[in-house]
């Protein structure tokens, strides 16, 4: 069963087209310009923003808050934990339930692949009005990270295509990694995955030809523009941890100050967080002069205001279906 309102979800980068996407980035460059110039615009006044969080967040969370405060919109949160999900009521009736309501947006985290299709499915059987962005479904898409990521990269290095760019770490678990193989391959860039192999499996070459498996960790990172470091998602692993210790994995393939000495003279280290500080990333590293750490959370405010402009059809995309 398709989605009547495709074009304003956002459930995963896999379905944008490039144009798309720059078009996201674009919008979020100027909202940028316009919120450091002092000429915020309102154009989700009146609008009613929901965040239903079925995991932890700091970053994400926040973020798509304050993205909606600065576009004049309110913003309702609601955890789990705290919600009538702890009586036993299911996402779809949730997701019912909240669209009643008639929210612009719900933003949407949860432990597993493919519940925002759900709940936007939920959410089209009570109301037009109300798109639903992914703010991280299990293993499958971290959508906005990735386009906050984007944002990053090109500040850095303008159009990326024919740029290399290096995702170390647990690949495999990564809904980060998947979005970013998504949008670095529409944008024309080379991304090579390295880490161990049960965490980064022979398939995922499979995801596109400008993906490239390497297994020297040290060679990635010397052809790299940049460097994408994730975590071992110790939470989404079935049984013990295929290395020995933490310890042996941050001396295998966690990124040192020794490391980062073997990076191209301008490349940069991004990390999306949380950061296990000591294990795939030194502090050293993580707060020294080649980390755009902090930039990224930055950017993560316009990128999201951009994409909820997009889900209201407003701004660039007035007159989308409402
Ligand atoms: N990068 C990211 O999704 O961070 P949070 O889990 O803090 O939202």
């Amino acid at each position: 069963m398709r989605l009547i309102h495709a074009d304003r979800h956002l459930l995963g980068i896999e379905d944008l087209k490039a144009e798309e996407i720059h078009k996201i980035l674009n919008r979020a460059r100027e909202l940028r310009a316009a919120n450091t110039a002092g000429k915020g615009e309102h154009s989700l006044a009146g609008r009613t923003l929901i965040t239903l969080f079925y995991e932890a967040s700091t970053r994400t969370r926040a973020s798509f808050e304050v993205a909606a405060q600065r576009l004049g919109a309110q913003a309702v949160s609601i955890a789990s934990a705290s919600s009538s999900v702890s009586k036993g009521e299911s996402l779809w009736d949730t997701g019912r339930t909240l669209a009643a309501m008639e929210p612009a947006v719900i933003v949407c985290r949860h432990a597993s692949a493919g519940s925002t299709l759900l709940l936007a499915r939920a959410v089209e059987s009570v109301t037009k009005v109300t798109a639903v962005v992914n703010a991280g479904d299990g293993a499958h898409e971290h959508p906005t990270q990735a386009l906050l990521d984007t944002l990053t990269l090109t500040d850095r290095l303008g159009d990326l295509a024919g740029r290399t760019i290096a995702i170390v770490g647990d690949i495999e678990h990564s809904r980060v990694a998947r979005s970013n193989l998504f949008v670095l391959g529409k944008l024309g860039a080379r991304v090579l995955i390295a880490g161990p192999r049960s965490l980064v499996p022979a398939a995922l070459a499979t995801l596109g030809n400008h993906v490239e498996i390497v297994r020297d960790i040290d060679a990635a990172i010397e052809r790299a523009d940049a460097i994408m470091m994730l975590r071992v998602q110790l939470e989404r692993l079935a049984g013990p941890p295929p290395f020995s210790s933490l310890g042996d994995y941050a001396r295998t393939y966690g990124l040192n100050q020794a490391r980062a000495a073997r990076m191209k003279p301008n490349a940069f280290v991004m990390h999306p967080g949380p950061m296990n500080r000591g294990i795939e990333i030194e502090p050293e590293v993580a707060d020294g002069p080649t980390s755009v750490v902090a930039h990224q959370v930055t950017n993560g405010i316009a990128a999201r205001m951009a994409v909820l402009e997009r889900a209201s059809a407003v701004g660039p995309w007035a007159g989308a279906s409402r």
